[in-house]
């Protein structure tokens, strides 16, 4: 089974990362993968989200999506004022997009295909912040701080049981709180294909990475270290595919390969798409029954 992944396509950031897009599907329709994935952070449009999947629309195979944090930003002090949050966007517009473009909600939708179990979560943070960030951060991963700083801003997971009368609009639930609402769901999505004999391994897909291993030197970990821990208690999963850090990884934590094959920020990119898309796409190859020739074959 060949995957095909990607993720931080920001088509909202730059013309070039808006122009790729046709390009990347160009090459996904030749690569023919037998699944594709988006690891979230695509755009906090729901518009630019709609367009994007469309592009792909020529792609015969099992298409998934687990959103990023810009994806479930609410830009507007107004909208969150009005009691729109990041959980409307979560849990209705953005299935309701993927849906509307053949692309299966990850995080809403556990899959199977081929007996690869396929689980999704747009994963969260526990970690304590901005204060927590030193000064001598490399300059390449400043988007990483605009991110933390937006998160607080725009991320808007509203805290319903706070609501009462003369409370304003919207009290938000701390992001450790968030982390763990998430890890819950991740771990009883994983638990239910751990114990489902037609699936043999679990690919698990969340934006935020999972392991600190996929951190970036000088930087807090951008992830919950319990999710970490769910991946390692469940046998069958195999693969980790990730998001958010705008860098290529692929390497072993225990015995889950962890990997990221992000787009990033093109802005201030040179080379033609063509070249580009190289960078911004991979495939991973899980073995499965029909990698094997029939017995008896010569
Ligand atoms: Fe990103
Ligand atoms: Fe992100």
């Amino acid at each position: 089974m060949r995957i095909a992944y990607t993720s931080d396509l920001h088509v909202d950031i730059s013309q070039r990362n808006w122009e790729l897009i046709p390009y990347l599907a160009e090459i996904l329709k030749m690569i023919d993968p037998d699944v594709f994935i988006i690891a979230g952070d695509v755009s906090p449009e729901i518009g630019d989200l709609e367009y994007t999947l469309e592009c792909f629309a020529g792609l015969q195979c099992p298409k998934l999506f687990v959103p990023g944090n810009q994806d479930i930003w609410v830009l507007s002090e107004e909208m969150q004022e009005g009691g729109h949050d990041s959980y409307e966007k979560y849990y209705f517009y953005l299935p309701d997009a993927c849906r509307h473009n053949q692309f299966v909600p990850l995080w809403m939708e556990p899959m199977i295909v081929g007996g690869v179990g396929f689980v999704g979560s747009i994963g969260w943070y526990d970690h304590a912040g901005p204060s927590a960030v030193p000064s001598a951060f490399s300059r390449a991963h400043h988007y990483l701080l605009d991110s933390v700083w937006n998160d607080m801003r725009w991320a808007c997971w509203s805290d319903i049981s706070m609501m009462m009368e003369g409370t304003l609009w919207p009290v938000r639930r701390p992001d450790v709180e968030v982390a763990r609402e998430f890890n819950l769901r991740l771990d009883q999505d994983i638990d239910g294909f751990e114990r489902e004999p037609l699936v043999s391994e679990i690919v698990v897909v969340t934006h935020y990475p999972p392991f600190s291993e996929l951190s970036v030197e000088g930087a807090p970990f951008p992830g919950s270290r319990d999710t970490s821990g769910i991946l390692f208690a469940h046998d069958k999963v195999t693969v980790s595919i990730s998001g958010h850090i705008h860098d290529k990884r692929d390497l072993l934590v225990r015995d889950i390969r962890a990997v990221r094959c992000p787009v990033g920020y093109l802005g201030g990119e040179q080379r033609k798409y063509q070249d580009m898309v190289k960078d911004c796409l991979e495939i991973i190859h899980l073995i499965d029954r029909d990698d094997f020739l029939p017995e008896g074959s010569p």
